[in-house]
């Protein structure tokens, strides 16, 4: 086992090192293969974990642990307690917290003060664990080592999952491609950490308002729902307007020029009407197509590998929960 994981938090990923995201990825394959030929040991038995989803909780699951989900509802984090007091709380009472929220500083702090590794499973700028998913997935897919992959993210780059893309895919040494206009780019600040990620991988970052040129050549096609979680449904309008030139559909995928192009989501996607969501926002918007960020032809089309790509999140978590408590 990697010992400079053991034990180790994952709130970003912008402090891992390439060999030990590599370690991750690969930890990873392998705990997919063990799982399925039915030769998984259970490496966590007696271990007890915290705030999971059903990818947690189902590799907590299969390596033995035992975890307690916490809905905002039922917790008094931030509201009655503080967070630097649930985090001693839940750190004298389990062995790792998993949490699912929004400000990265909560999970920060969670993790300056619960003396038990803390895990970032979403927040408003980063989502690590659905990065070892993705490049896990691009990997598979693609057969290619990661510095050989050409990736391109489109829509809103400024949230957790464009600025995660950019900054995992510049150090890892990838091509990467953000497609989006300036106002929807990640901050400067990092920009420039991942243009210092890129020099010293190899890798290649472009940031780019043309849609075409940002999937040009590319092997994977990215992209993520319009409005994220805790921004209001008002913004909606302004999103389709700006962002419309940036949907995944048939034309973009053509545009790259590669008729083996594959689409990732880190879902969930507004792809159709089924949705309430998506039902009144294509109401309200004809100009949408079928489909909000991506269009339904593209999402069940051959090229769509969402679901892969979703069954990876349980082996890329199972293998942070392994490497960090064992
Ligand atoms: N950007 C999305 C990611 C969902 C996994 C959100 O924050 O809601």
């Amino acid at each position: 086992m990697q010992s400079s994981l053991r034990n180790r938090s994952l709130l970003s990923l912008v402090n891992h090192t390439p060999a030990e995201i590599e370690y991750l990825i690969n930890l990873s394959s392998d705990l997919k293969k063990a799982k399925g030929n039915g030769t998984e040991v259970p490496r966590l038995k007696g271990k007890t974990s915290t705030r999971t989803r059903a990818a947690f909780e189902g590799a907590a699951d299969d390596q033995g642990a035992n975890t307690t989900f916490f809905e905002p509802s039922t917790s008094q984090m931030g509201h009655k307690e503080s967070i630097k007091d649930t985090a001693r709380v839940l750190g004298s009472m389990y062995d790792a917290i998993e949490f699912r929220g929004f400000d990265q500083s909560t999970v920060e702090e969670l993790a300056e003060y619960a003396g038990v590794p803390v895990f970032n499973g979403l927040t408003d700028q980063w989502h690590p664990t659905q990065m070892l998913c993705d490049l896990l997935t691009m990997k598979e897919s693609s057969g290619k080592r990661l510095k050989d992959i050409k990736f391109a993210y489109l829509g809103d780059a400024r949230f957790n999952t464009g600025n995660s893309l950019l900054m995992v895919g510049a150090k890892m040494g990838m091509d990467v491609r953000i497609g989006a206009p300036k106002k929807y780019w990640p901050d400067p600040e990092l920009i420039k950490l991942c243009e210092s990620f890129a020099k010293s991988s190899g890798g290649k970052i472009t940031l780019t308002e043309d849609p075409v040129e940002a999937v040009k050549g590319v092997d994977f096609i990215h992209t993520d729902i319009w409005v994220s979680m805790g921004e209001p449904k008002e913004v909606w309008a302004e999103r389709i307007k700006e962002l419309l030139p940036y949907q995944v559909n048939k034309e973009l995928m053509e545009a790259s020029g590669n008729p083996d192009v594959k689409f990732m989501h880190c879902l969930p996607a507004y792809h159709n009407t089924e949705t309430k969501v998506g039902k009144e926002v294509a109401e309200a918007h004809p100009e949408l197509k079928n489909g909000i960020e991506v269009t339904e032809e593209v999402f069940e089309s051959p090229a769509s590998i969402v679901f892969e790509q979703a069954g990876n999140r349980m082996h890329t978590i199972k293998a942070v929960l392994v490497s960090s408590l064992t």
